[in-house]
């Protein structure tokens, strides 16, 4: 099953992709991920990447489309993928259609995941990721046994550069523009499930497994 998340920056796109991802056997892809992991390997697209990720803008759909889509069309996606962050704007969606189709593939799902604002600005300041694994703490909601450290790999926590308040403010402001289109797009096809995304994670992630549920798993 191909399925898009979407939402606002903290909404819990990649907590729920991860679980998502072992529930239903798919990978997880997030280009916010693959586009750090650029920018900490100082690579040519990584260094082309980092100062709109500073500012909280989106990096240039020539740069991301492509990254994105040879993942997408890979082996590894060829039975299904749960997307993270991509597409995000109106060309990047039409590029991941236009791309589908010629594989004989499509978009089954897409999850509209939503969270008042003040409740996305707590998760996404008090959000800490581990230096080694990348896995995803909260300073109020999700604390490590160890403060600063992963429980995983035990490696320390660190906060986003792009988690202060007003880089977050500016990535909502982001969002709140580029996805009205893509909503109606998604509308239009009718392929968009909206879910409450302010809930507790489990309950989210059940929503969303109840969502999925009429969607057979190729
Ligand atoms: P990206 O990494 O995709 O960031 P984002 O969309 O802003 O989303 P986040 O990762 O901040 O939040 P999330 O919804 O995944 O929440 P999470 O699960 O972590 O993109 C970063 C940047 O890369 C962009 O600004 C842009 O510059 C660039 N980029 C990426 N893709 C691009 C594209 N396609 N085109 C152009 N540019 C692109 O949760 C957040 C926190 O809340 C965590 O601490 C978590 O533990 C906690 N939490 C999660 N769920 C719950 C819950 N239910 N209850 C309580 N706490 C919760």
């Amino acid at each position: 099953m191909h399925l898009l998340l979407i939402g606002p920056p903290g909404v819990g796109k990649g907590t729920q992709a991860a679980r998502l991802r072992q529930a239903l056997g798919v990978p997880h892809l997030s280009t916010g991920d693959l586009l750090r992991r650029h920018v900490a390997e100082g690579t040519p697209l990584g260094a082309a990447a980092a100062a709109h990720m500073r500012r909280g803008d989106l990096v240039p759909d020539g740069l991301v489309t492509a990254m994105a889509l040879d993942r997408i069309l890979g082996p590894s996606s060829a039975s299904g993928v749960v997307l993270d962050g991509f597409p995000r704007t109106l060309a990047q969606a039409e590029a991941l259609d236009t791309a589908l189709t010629g594989h004989g593939r499509r978009l089954e799902a897409v999850l509209h995941l939503t969270a008042p604002e003040q409740t996305l600005l707590r998760r996404l300041t008090g959000r800490r990721t581990c230096a080694g694994c990348g896995e995803s703490y909260h300073l109020d909601t999700r604390k490590p046994r160890t403060p600063g450290r992963c429980d995983t790999c035990g490696q320390r926590l660190v906060q986003r550069g792009d988690d202060t308040e007003e880089t977050a403010r500016a990535r909502l402001a982001v969002h709140a523009e580029q996805s009205r289109p893509l909503l109606a797009r998604y509308r239009l096809a009718g392929v968009l499930h909206e879910v409450d995304g302010s809930a507790d994670a489990d309950d989210v992630t059940r929503r969303l497994l109840a969502v999925l549920a009429p969607h057979p798993v190729r």
